[in-house]
């Protein structure tokens, strides 16, 4: 099998030109979950083209590690996702990742690398695969062009400096070719970016849940006429949400400070409302905290990892700050110690081709606590404060790696519990749109059928329709034992293995701390059970879907 896994590295290889490259060719090499370190491996191919280095980006798991040893020179760009991966590795590096690590990677004597590591210094293992691979390199010996570079999410400076000195350096030591252009035409930058959100207006605000249900599950229709934004059924838009003025003003009395301060010509108030985060702690507050009182209770908690995370998980920024009268920041320090306020991520759950001016969504509220109503600072944001008709920033994050097959015969297994159904409705959209007569099997799943099943009528009639071969559903608390998507896989091994053979695939969305990670394990169980394979065969079988784009996920 794992001359097959190689066959099939191979064969994308081919596809992608990577292997006909000249010598003295760059090759940009990236990991990438949501297009970030992506976008950069081709704006830096475009950068060394333009000044006559032969440059080719190719996805670290189809470049794979055998061919590390037959070339002089790459860089590398790879995000961090610490969703249960191996090594935090986004899924198109994790095939890569395992080789590299594993004790007969070969001696990397010939290469010269440099990484551009992506992250976001709010996780704990901030950039850690970029580190990884970095070190792994230079521990088989490969060497160092230059220090890695670690990049936040405001990444662009840092990734456009990165990407001009290593440019620079290998227009004057490499040999140039003038007619070299990109494999890849880069896209035009977008209009509307994470800088320059579109001003869209929310039209639709309904409550999915039904009564009796324990979560608040929205369906969103964001109208965006006029922007130009053309998206794909699997692309993901981002909400830049503007914080709860109630809780802007507890945080005023908690730190008691003077909210028309002023900050480079903004008040303070007018800071906490739009720019920075107050719903979850900055890394560097926690650290100030705990300086200026070790003996409090989060000083306590962050002795160990795991209990910090347990001990933040429900509490927000006032608790925190609540949680000790000795480390109360004053408004001066506040710039340093706030971080700013992010946009959030949601899957579209409609398709162009039904909705071609205006994105859907299907977005869980976060609303927890007892004595105060707390709640996540995006999601209560869409349900409470932006009103019908109201304006919301958005950008577009397409996501090449989640489209459905461009053969509309190809198979599609789709495995969508709670809001991982949304980009799955969106699929099945373009699925009848196109009329497609390729076969889908869909499983959702979330607590209770009478409550929770979101988009039913949809759903059974795209059954009735035969847009939907096959549906199997789990709703974990309708009955006494838990039950899950997972069981379904396991109890439908035999047919959904005989899928796998005819070339379907598979798609997993939703949550990444336990679900995902269970499918997987489903998954490599029905292939062992059903392939007559053993664990390492069967986890090389789901290495080739990675590697051939047959088992693809949107996680979080
Ligand atoms: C690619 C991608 C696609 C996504 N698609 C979707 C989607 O389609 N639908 C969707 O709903 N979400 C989706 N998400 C998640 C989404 O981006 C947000 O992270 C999520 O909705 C919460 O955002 P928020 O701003 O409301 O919460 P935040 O302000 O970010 O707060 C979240 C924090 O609240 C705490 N918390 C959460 N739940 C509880 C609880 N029950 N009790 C106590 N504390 C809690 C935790 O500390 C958590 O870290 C997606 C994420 C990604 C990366
Ligand atoms: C679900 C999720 C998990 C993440 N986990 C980490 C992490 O553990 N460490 C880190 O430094 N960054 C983490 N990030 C941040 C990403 O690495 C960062 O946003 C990066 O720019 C994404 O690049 P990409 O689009 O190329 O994947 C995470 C992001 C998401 C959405």
């Amino acid at each position: 099998v794992q001359t097959e896994l190689q066959t099939v590295m191979d064969e994308v290889t081919r596809k992608t030109g990577a292997d006909i490259s000249p010598a003295g060719t760059v090759h940009i090499l990236f990991g990438s979950q949501t297009g970030n370190a992506e976008r950069l491996a081709h704006e830096f191919e475009s950068q060394a083209t333009r000044r006559g280095v032969s440059a080719v980006v190719t996805e670290l798991n189809e470049f794979g590690v055998a061919r590390l040893a037959e070339v002089p020179l790459v860089v590398v760009l790879c995000s961090t996702y610490n969703e249960g991966n191996e090594g935090d590795m986004p899924d198109n590096a994790v095939v890569f990742w395992r080789a590299l690590a594993a004790d007969d990677a070969p001696r990397l004597e010939n290469l010269r690398y440099a990484v551009l590591a992506l992250g976001d210094d709010g996780y704990f293992d901030f950039c850690h695969a970029g580190q990884l691979i970095d070190e792994r390199l230079a521990e088989l010996g490969a060497c160092r062009l230059s220090e890695r570079v670690d990049c936040d999410i405001y990444y662009e400076e840092d990734a456009e400096a990165w990407t001009g000195r290593m440019v620079d350096n290998f227009a004057e030591e490499l040999p140039t070719v003038p007619s070299a252009g990109p494999s890849f035409e880069s896209p035009e930058k977008p209009t509307w970016d994470r800088s320059n959100p579109f001003p869209a207006r929310l039209v639709q605000n309904v409550l999915l849940s039904k009564e009796g249900s324990d979560k608040e599950v929205r369906h969103y229709e964001i109208d965006l006429s006029g922007s130009g934004i053309e998206y794909t059924a699997g692309d993901s838009i981002a909400v830049q949400p503007v914080n709860d003025p109630a809780l802007v003003e507890l945080f005023l009395e908690t730190v008691a400070i003077d909210a028309e301060f002023d900050v480079e010509g903004e008040t303070i108030r007018e800071r906490l409302l739009r720019a920075w985060e107050i719903r979850t702690p900055s890394p560097d507050l926690i650290n100030w905290m705990v300086e200026r009182d070790p003996e409090s209770e989060i000083a306590h908690a962050s002795s160990d990892r795991r209990r910090l995370e347990e001990w933040l998980y429900d509490r927000d920024l006032i608790d925190v700050l609540q949680s000790s009268e000795n480390a109360r920041p004053t408004a001066q320090d506040l710039p340093r110690l706030l971080r700013p306020l992010q946009a959030r991520q949601f899957s579209i759950s409609s398709s162009p081709m039904t909705k071609p001016s205006s994105v859907e969504l299907t977005v869980a509220t976060v609303r927890h606590g007892a004595d105060r109503e707390r709640g996540g600072v995006a999601t209560t944001y869409l349900a409470d404060r932006v009103g019908m008709g109201g304006e919301v920033l958005v950008h577009l994050m397409p996501n090449s790696a989640f489209g459905l097959p461009e053969d509309d015969e190809t198979p599609i297994i789709l495995i969508g519990p709670g809001t991982g159904i949304a980009p799955f409705r969106g699929f099945l959209q373009e699925r009848r749109a196109r009329n497609a007569r390729g076969r889908t099997w869909l499983f959702f799943g979330d607590q209770r059928r009478s409550c929770d099943f979101l988009y039913e009528s949809e759903i059974d009639a795209a059954v009735r329709e035969g847009v939907l071969t096959k549906l199997d559903l789990a709703f974990s608390r309708d009955q006494a034992s838990k039950d899950y998507v997972q069981n379904r896989i396991i109890e439908n091994g035999s047919e959904l293995f005989s899928w796998l053979e005819d070339g379907a695939v598979v798609y997993v969305c939703g949550d990444a701390a336990r679900m995902a990670k269970d499918v997987e394990h489903a998954l490599l169980q029905v292939i062992e059970q059903h392939g007559d394979h053993d664990k390492r065969s069967a986890t090389e079988y789901l290495e080739k879907l990675i590697v051939s784009k047959r088992y693809l996920r949107d996680i979080y």
